[in-house]
């Protein structure tokens, strides 16, 4: 065994996302993206990185060091692994047959109200035994990762009852605990009302017998939930409904991190920005206010371009975004509804449709995503101290990964985590 995890020699282009939280996420705004060029970079054996910079520098550095692995990156790029801000990722009961309806016209709200979208997807996920929502999750999770994710958050929420939101959030800990991608899970016992019951009752039912199972089962260290979500929209969870869920949700100190905004504007934003969340995703319909209020609180937007383009909504403000001081992060959104784990693919589409750079899309794919899970003092930059999450990619310019439009398995030749190839 070396002294050293990784060495990464000699990449054509080393693309730092560099600095860590407010400072850095200002300077992505204004287009200031480091890129490094012949550089290296060390990570250790703790998974966490030891050194970056110019090839020759790190080689005497280094010299006499032992590497468990090397790797001659010649010609290629390496930048930091993706991290993705918003997935559905556990379930049974994909919608294939309503990608049609939607196609010959229907609505997702006139597909949602007649009974199907998630209602369809939560009746097959509550009849789904743990082991096949497990089974068929590992494989999504390594699919993400060979698109370059090393980070991704994952929400339950086709549960909708106890039994079954605990399920999802059980395998979504199984994965945690047994696989390299880093995970960061999400309670969304709100995303939707159950069939027979209302707002009300799906609202005091989660506040008075969900959340105080999830403290129990944390306490007892057997499901650790990082974030807390409701799905804001008319017709599903109202504004008060969701004030007083995700209140609950701060109070058992889960983060806050909601849908809000999408298909009507809700307020979602302003809320958000007076609770203090995290993050907020979607905002297709954000009021300029909720974009002030969401700056100066420094609560991130989620923008997710797979949902906007498939639904054939109108497109997030992100160029507003981004002007207000907003830290704009992306999200794959990938789920029943839109079947994309791709960030890369993500990533092009924000640039396209949204008008995003392509430095400000890697920003927001990285670093900005991080912070939009409370972990970027830890993740989202190629920097000493923080994790060794990498992706190498056979092109002598970084930019392929987004100009590229698919196919990405033939462009990236390694997904790292913590320094170990995965
Ligand atoms: O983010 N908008 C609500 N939730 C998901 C869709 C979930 C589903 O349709 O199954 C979203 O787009
Ligand atoms: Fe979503």
């Amino acid at each position: 065994a070396g002294e050293y995890r990784l060495l990464l020699e000699n990449a054509q282009q080393l693309v730092l996302v560099c600095g860590r939280g407010e400072k850095y996420l200002l300077q992505a705004g204004a287009e200031r993206l480091a890129v490094l060029r012949h550089a290296s970079v060390v990570v250790g054996r703790d998974g966490y990185i030891k050194a970056v910079g110019q090839a020759d520098a790190i080689r005497n550095q280094f010299s006499g060091a032992s590497f468990e692995r090397v790797i001659d990156c010649s010609g290629k790029c390496v930048l930091p692994g993706l991290v993705d801000a918003h997935t559905h990722p556990v379930w049974a009961g994909d919608r294939v047959h309503e990608f049609a309806m939607k196609l010959a016209g229907a609505s997702y709200m006139e597909i949602h109200q007649a009974g199907g979208g998630i209602h369809f997807t939560v009746e097959h996920t509550q009849k789904a035994t743990e082991e096949e929502l497990f089974s068929t999750f590992k494989h999504r999770l390594e699919r993400m990762c060979r698109a370059g994710s090393t980070l991704v958050e994952c929400k339950s929420g086709y549960g909708l009852n106890l039994e079954t939101e605990l399920k999802m959030l059980r395998v979504i800990e199984r994965a945690k605990r047994s696989m390299d991608i880093g995970i960061s899970s999400t309670y969304c016992g709100a995303h939707s009302v159950p069939k027979g019951r209302t707002a009300t009752e799906a609202t005091d039912d989660i506040i008075h017998n969900h959340l105080p199972k999830l403290k129990e089962l944390k306490l007892s260290g057997e499901i650790h939930v990082n974030n807390i979500d409701v799905f804001c929209e008319k017709g599903v969870f109202d504004l008060d409904s969701t004030r007083r869920i995700l209140q609950a949700g701060k109070d058992t100190g889960l983060q806050i991190n909601f849908h809000g905004d999408e298909l009507h504007p809700m307020k979602s934003a302003e809320l958000g920005a007076e609770l203090g969340a995290q993050a907020i995703s979607h905002l297709e319909e954000v009021s300029d206010e909720g974009i002030t209020a969401m700056a100066r609180a420094k609560c991130a937007a989620v923008l997710l371009p797979t949902t906007a383009y498939m639904l054939r909504l109108k497109q997030p403000q992100a160029r507003k975004m981004l002007k207000e001081g907003v830290i704009v992060a992306l999200g794959s959104d990938f789920n029943p509804n839109a079947y994309c784990s791709s960030m890369p693919i993500v990533m092009h589409l924000a640039c396209v449709n949204m008008k995003m750079s392509m430095n400000e899309a890697l920003a927001a794919a990285t670093i900005n995503a991080a912070y939009a899970l409370g972990k970027s003092d830890t993740h989202g930059s190629i920097e000493n101290g923080k994790q060794g999450d990498l992706i190498i990619i056979n092109s002598s310019r970084w930019e392929h990964l987004i100009y590229q439009f698919g196919g990405h398995e033939a462009l990236i030749d390694y997904v790292i985590v913590k320094g170990k190839i995965v």
